[in-house]
């Protein structure tokens, strides 16, 4: 058994192990009720969650505005709806027990007015709010206001201390801790910085102890550190506990519990998860936020990473050229024996991209690209595919066709079967589901099971 001693962590004594929030209805109600209940925190996402309709079914969400405005307005509803559905699920399954977290992504289209009008209709079900994806330095004005402890999600010391200097320090009564989230090896969204390369990991031991020292700079020595990102057994994490460097420190897991009888994912993901090998997770820039991360490596993301190779540069003058909606656009020439390949082997349509490039890609894709673009629900701040942004109605760059809809491809992920055809997040140790023996023969643990099981220590 590993020696973790219960620690109060939004205003109660709980196991210090946490469920990591997954959108889009990944981590729900069902699953943050469960850890709850086990004593410890459960997190659902409040990222356009489900809602429900009387029967108990799951209210499809369907977009019948006309234009963007008016769908992103219909977003909105479904997300605070299905926020406030999940919190009552999760405090209803929690028992009164541990506590219940809601995750949400800064930079997710109205994420300020969601939160706000999420916590108006279930503050007393939620305890905690945890936040990533962006820099959250409003979050902490926004929870305190309704007694809510607030959890940043950062990948770095620096990232930490700017968001503290700029506006925590102004409301630290409910700053519960700082979430280290590996930026390598964590599933999702990850917080590599343009400093880091994304080829070379950096120890987290090392950067864990930075962040301390930054904390402690800011007298928050008692501030406990949710480390997330490649935990699977806690034996491989015993230096890290009851390390003065270091200091109170919790653990986060985002990839194990996909795989619980409470996730609704868990029986349609679970052939995916156990085929996988070491390096089957990629981290890629691909995504619309245009934050790194990191997705199993399956059909959809290979179509993705191979259509990046059929780019060629645009140039002022050339012997090769396409049209484009009616426009000549020429190539750079040394592209003409790549193109002629590509054009045989059905990619035959050009498209521009933001990148001074044309990429090359089938009838067929070209039609989905439009018409997703097209679409568009503004679920994002600013959105690298659609060039939606909020604040002024559009980025100003060309839509980009290297990158996908996110919100149309993690909700099938959610509610469909098909794992081939959509965007699977998962951390870089999810091959291990098919070496560790506690899922030999298929096995999905319940929750309590996989939380007893994580406190042997492996
Ligand atoms: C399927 C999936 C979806 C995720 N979605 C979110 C999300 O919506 N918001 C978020 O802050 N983190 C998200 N994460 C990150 C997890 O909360 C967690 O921090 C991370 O998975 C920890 O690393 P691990 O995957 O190695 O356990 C997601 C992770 C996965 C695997
Ligand atoms: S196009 Fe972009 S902003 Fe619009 S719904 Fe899709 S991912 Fe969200």
């Amino acid at each position: 058994m590993i020696k973790l001693d219960l620690q109060r962590i939004s205003n109660a004594l709980v196991l210090p192990l946490l469920e990591g929030g997954k959108g889009i209805s990944i981590s729900t109600g069902e699953t943050c009720g469960a850890w709850a209940a086990a004593g410890a925190i459960g997190t659902f996402s409040g990222v356009n969650a489900d809602s429900y309709d009387e029967n108990g079914n799951i209210i499809p969400q369907i977009y019948h505005g006309k234009t963007r405005q008016e769908r992103r307005r219909e977003l909105i509803e479904y997300a605070v709806a299905g926020g406030i559905a999940q919190a009552k699920i999760a405090r209803e399954r929690s028992n009164g027990k541990g506590r219940i977290h809601m995750n949400v992504l800064w930079e997710m289209g109205a994420c300020e007015e969601i939160l706000t009008r999420i916590l108006e209709g279930a503050k007393d079900c939620i305890h905690g709010i945890v936040c990533g994806a962006g820099m959250p330095y409003n979050l902490g004005e926004i929870t305190s206001k309704f007694g809510v402890y607030y959890y940043p999600i950062v990948s770095s010391a620096r990232a930490f201390s700017a968001l503290f200097r700029r506006s925590y320090k102004k409301v630290q009564e409910f700053l519960g801790g700082v979430v280290y989230e590996d930026p390598w090896l964590a599933g999702g969204h990850n917080g590599l910085s343009n400093a880091e390369d994304p080829n070379m990991p950096q120890n987290p031991y090392l950067r864990l102890v930075e962040l301390r020292k930054t904390m402690n700079s800011f007298n928050l020595c008692t501030l406990p550190i949710i480390i997330a990102g490649s935990v699977w057994w806690l034996s491989e994490w015993e230096d890290y506990i009851n390390n003065p460097e270091i200091g109170p420190v919790a653990f986060q897991f985002g990839t194990r519990p996909i795989l619980t009888q409470e996730t609704p994912v868990a029986k349609a993901w679970q052939p995916k998860l156990m085929s996988l090998k070491r390096g089957d997770v990629k981290l890629t820039r691909l995504s619309p936020t245009g934050f790194y991360s990191s997705a199993i490596n399956n059909k959809m993301l290979s179509n993705l990473l191979a259509r990046q190779e059929r780019q060629v540069d645009i140039v002022e003058d050339s012997s090769l050229s396409v049209y484009v909606f009616g426009r000549k656009i020429c190539l750079d020439a040394t592209a003409k024996d790549s193109v002629e390949k590509w054009c045989q082997a059905g990619f035959t349509v050009p498209m521009l991209t933001p990148n001074n490039t044309v990429v090359f890609v089938t009838p067929e894709e070209s039609r989905q690209i439009l018409s997703d673009q097209k679409n568009c629900c503004c679920c994002l701040s600013a959105c690298r595919f659609s060039s939606w942004c909020q604040r002024k109605g559009t980025t100003g760059n060309i839509p980009d066709p290297l990158s996908f809809c996110i919100q149309k491809s993690l909700q099938r992920a959610a509610h469909t079967n098909d794992v081939e055809n959509n965007l699977l997040f998962a951390g870089h140790m999810a091959y291990r589901f098919a070496e560790d023996p506690f899922y030999a023969n298929n096995f999905i643990p319940t929750t309590q099971q996989l939380i007893d099981r994580i406190m042997t220590g492996c």
